[in-house]
């Protein structure tokens, strides 16, 4: 039987999520404002992990607007498709990017970014109404360990959003 060999810092990071989530399931109890959760959950995520950036962007008169983040200052408006962030909301699926460079269209808010993972949110209509996007400083920041943890974490905030 061949062993399954998983990288020490995707261990870690499992963990830390496994840690974060009761946390971030009592800051969301109780609260039913979708700006109030994604507040919390943004400065969770970014003081947990140190990102570079941590925030939300929601789907408003057909384009993604600026919400709830914790970082520097960001672009405040994506449209449809462009960037990380609005191809996530047209392919509607979660964009892991391990090199932001190497992403034509990569919006760049920021030069230090290096890499990102974006996690599109589906509200109660059923349609993409927010995305969760996350930078890092590092190359390579992100793999299938945030995709799914991150995923689990929208979903407490998902029926929240119209
Ligand atoms: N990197 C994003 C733009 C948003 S900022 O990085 C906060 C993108 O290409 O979608």
């Amino acid at each position: 039987m061949s062993s399954i060999i998983v990288p020490q810092a995707s261990l870690d990071r499992a963990n830390a999520y496994g840690q974060l989530l009761p946390q971030v399931e009592a800051l969301l109890d109780g609260e039913d404002d979708a700006i109030a959760a994604m507040a919390n959950v943004a400065a969770a995520l970014h003081h947990a992990f140190g990102h570079h950036w941590t925030g939300f962007y929601r789907v408003m008169g057909g384009e993604l607007v600026l919400g709830p983040f914790q970082g520097p200052v960001a672009c405040a408006r994506i449209a449809f498709g462009r960037g990380v962030c609005g191809a996530a909301w047209k392919e509607e699926r979660t964009l892991v990017v391990p090199d932001v460079e190497r992403f034509p269209g990569h919006i760049a808010c920021s030069p230090l970014s290096r890499s990102e993972i974006v996690v599109p949110m589906r509200g109660r209509s059923g349609a993409i109404t927010a995305v969760l996007d996350i930078d890092s400083m590092e190359l390579n920041a992100f793999g299938e360990v945030d995709e799914r943890h991150l995923g689990a974490m929208m979903r407490l905030i998902e029926p929240l959003l119209a």
